[in-house]
C-alpha cells in the first residue's frame, strides 16, 4: 500500500518530464516578446566554466527585464479588445476564450512601458546567479553598474543590485554592501559612441536599417493565411492579418504580465516559427550583421571591454581615472545587443550559405535567433578566464598550506549569449572552445577594421567633440548621475 502510493507519483513525474522535454515551447520562439530563458548551447559547447578555469573578470550588456507593452503596442491591444467586445459573434475551440478576455493592464498611467513583476524578478535572479557563479566581489563590498537612462533600464539595474546584494545583514553598517547605478544620458548629439545607446547617436544607422521593412514583407507571406485558418472558429467576426500580429505578441507579453498563455495555444508550431523568423529578419537587418552600419555602433563597447581585459581585474586603462569593478554591468535595450554581436563577428559566418538571411525562406541551420538574444533580460557577456596549464586533471596533489590554483595560468575569453557559450569564429583553441586572451585582443583589433570607425561610418566627421570611444567605464562619473542603493 505504502509502496504503491510512492510509486505512482514517480511514474507520473517521469511521464510529465518526457512530455516537457519533447514539447515545442512557444515562449522560446517569441523573439523580443519572450520572457527570459537560458538559450540552448547551439555550438554544443558545455555551459559550465571549464574545470581548470576561473572567471576573474566579466562584462555584460543586457536588455531590461520583461515589461508591459509600449504605448503604441498597448493601443493595438486595446483596439483588439474593442473589436472582440463590440461585435456580436460566436467563438469556438481555441478562440472560445476571446469574448471574456480583457487586457491585463489595470493601472494605465503607471504600467505601459515599465517593468512587470516578472521583469523585476528576472533582474533580481540574475543578481543572485552572477554573485554565486563568479564570487567576484566579497560580501560587504560595493558594486557599481551602468545604465541607460530610461526608467525600465534603471529599474532593471536596481533589481539586479538588490539580488546581487541580498546576502547577509548590513542594517547596522549601511556604508557596506552598497550598489551604485551610474545613469548615462541616452544617446544625444553630445554622447556619440560614449553611451549604452550608441545607435541612436549615429545618423547613418537608420539608413542602413532595413530590418523593419524586411520583417513586414515576410509577415505578409503568412499572417493572412493564419487569419483565414482562425476565422473557421468564428461566426460573425473576422480576424485580419494585423489582428494575428497582435495576438501572437500577446502570447509572450501575457505570459510574463499575468501568466495567461491562452494566446500561445491559438497558433501552431509552424506559425510560431514564422513569427520568430520575422523578428530574426528585423534584428539581423536592423541592428545586427545585416545592417552595414550596426557593427560600428557596437564596436566601441567591445573595444573598451577588450582594453580592460588586457590589463585585467582591479586595473584600469592607461588613460583611466576610474577602476571599474571586476563584474562590469551595462543595462540597456534590445537594439543595442545585436550591434555587439555584429562587432564581434558572431552569428554571421557559415559554410552552408545561411547568411545573409533569406528574405523568404527561414533556414533552420541559422544560429542568429532573436529569441536567443533579445528575449527580455537577454545579454551578451564576455568572460575573462584564468586557467591552469595542462589538460584536464582528475588527480590533484595538495601541498600543505598552498593554494592548488597557484602556479602557471593562462588567460582566455569566452562569449556567452543568454548563458549559452558562443565560440568566436577562428579563435576557439582554449579550454571549452574559449579564445586565448592575446588572440582575442588581435581579433578585436581586426573586427575594429571590419566594423568601421564610429565617427566615420556614422557620418560625424567634422562634428565638434564627436568620439568613437567608450570612456564612461574608466572615467569618474558626474556625481549627479550616481544613485546609491544600500541594502
Ligand atoms: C463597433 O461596431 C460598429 C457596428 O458594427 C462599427 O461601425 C464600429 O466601427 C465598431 N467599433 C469598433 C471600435 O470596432
Ligand atoms: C562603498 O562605497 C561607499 C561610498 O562610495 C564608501 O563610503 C564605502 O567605504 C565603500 N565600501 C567599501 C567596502 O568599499
Ligand atoms: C544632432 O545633429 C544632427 C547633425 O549634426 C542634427 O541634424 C540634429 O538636429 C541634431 N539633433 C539634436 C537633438 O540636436
Ligand atoms: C555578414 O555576412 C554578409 C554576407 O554573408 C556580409 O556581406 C556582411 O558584411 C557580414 N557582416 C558583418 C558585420 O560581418
Ligand atoms: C584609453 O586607452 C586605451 C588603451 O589603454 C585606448 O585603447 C583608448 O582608445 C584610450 N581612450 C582614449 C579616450 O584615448
Ligand atoms: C565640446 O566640448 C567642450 C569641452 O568639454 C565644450 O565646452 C563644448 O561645448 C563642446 N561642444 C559641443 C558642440 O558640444
Amino acid at each position: 500500500m505504502h509502496l504503491a502510493m510512492v510509486a505512482r507519483p514517480a511514474v507520473y513525474v517521469a511521464l510529465t518530464w518526457a512530455a516537457v522535454v519533447s514539447a515545442f515551447d512557444r515562449l522560446q520562439h517569441s523573439g523580443p516578446a519572450s520572457p527570459y530563458f537560458d538559450a540552448p548551447s547551439q555550438s554544443g559547447v558545455p555551459t559550465a566554466t571549464p574545470a581548470n578555469c576561473q572567471v576573474d573578470q566579466a562584462a555584460y550588456i543586457l536588455r531590461h527585464g520583461s515589461r508591459y507593452p509600449e504605448p503604441g503596442s498597448f493601443a493595438g491591444w486595446q483596439n483588439l479588445f474593442a473589436k472582440f467586445q463590440n461585435a456580436t459573434y460566436t467563438a469556438r475551440g481555441p478562440l472560445a476564450f476571446i469574448p471574456s478576455w480583457t487586457p491585463p493592464v489595470d493601472d494605465v498611467p503607471h504600467q505601459p512601458l515599465f517593468l512587470s513583476a516578472t521583469g523585476a524578478g528576472e533582474a533580481f535572479a540574475l543578481g543572485v546567479e552572477l554573485r554565486k557563479r563568479y564570487g567576484l566581489t566579497k560580501g560587504g563590498g560595493n558594486l557599481t553598474v551602468w545604465s541607460a537612462s530610461q526608467q525600465r533600464c534603471v529599474d532593471t539595474a536596481s533589481h539586479f543590485l538588490r539580488g546581487y546584494l541580498s546576502q547577509g545583514n548590513y542594517l547596522t553598517s549601511p556604508e557596506l554592501n552598497r550598489g551604485s547605478i551610474i545613469t548615462l544620458p541616452d544617446s544625444v548629439n553630445f554622447t556619440f559612441a560614449n553611451s549604452l545607446t550608441p545607435s541612436a547617436a549615429c545618423p547613418a544607422y537608420n539608413a542602413g536599417n532595413t530590418g523593419s521593412a524586411k520583417a513586414t514583407a515576410f509577415r505578409a507571406t503568412y499572417q493572412a493565411k493564419i487569419a483565414q485558418r482562425l476565422n473557421r472558429f468564428l461566426e460573425g467576426l473576422a480576424l485580419d492579418a494585423a489582428d494575428v500580429g497582435v495576438m501572437q505578441d500577446l502570447c509572450g507579453f501575457l505570459a510574463e504580465v499575468d501568466g495567461d498563455t491562452r494566446f500561445c495555444d491559438v497558433f501552431e508550431e509552424s506559425e510560431w516559427l514564422d513569427y520568430e523568423y520575422a523578428h530574426d529578419l528585423n534584428y539581423y537587418y536592423g541592428s545586427g550583421p545585416g545592417n552595414p552600419v550596426a557593427a560600428a555602433t557596437g564596436y566601441p563597447w567591445v573595444k573598451a571591454i577588450s582594453d580592460l581585459f588586457a590589463v585585467g581585474p582591479s586595473h584600469t586603462t592607461s588613460n583611466g581615472t576610474l577602476t571599474p569593478p571586476p563584474l562590469i554591468m551595462g543595462f540597456t535595450h534590445d537594439n543595442n545587443l545585436a550591434p555587439v554581436v555584429a562587432a564581434l563577428g558572431l552569428w554571421n559566418t557559415s559554410s552552408h550559405g545561411v547568411y545573409p538571411l533569406s528574405l523568404t525562406k527561414p533556414n533552420p541551420a541559422r544560429t542568429f535567433r532573436s529569441s536567443y538574444l533579445v528575449a527580455f533580460r537577454g545579454y551578451v557577456a564576455l568572460e575573462r578566464l584564468s586557467c591552469s596549464r595542462g589538460t584536464e586533471i582528475d588527480t590533484v596533489k595538495h601541498i600543505s598550506n598552498q593554494s592548488p590554483i597557484a602556479g602557471e595560468r593562462d588567460a582566455f575569453v569566452r562569449v556567452r549569449i543568454n548563458r549559452a557559450p558562443v565560440p568566436i569564429p577562428g579563435c576557439s583553441s582554449g579550454p571549452g572552445a574559449t579564445c586565448p586572451l592575446q588572440q582575442f585582443l588581435k581579433h578585436v583589433e581586426q573586427r575594429g577594421i571590419a566594423s568601421g570607425d564610429f565617427v566615420q561610418t556614422c557620418g560625424l566627421e567634422g562634428v565638434a567633440n564627436a568620439t568613437s570611444v567608450v570612456s564612461f567605464l574608466t572615467t569618474a562619473p558626474d556625481p549627479a548621475s550616481v544613485r546609491v542603493l544600500s541594502l
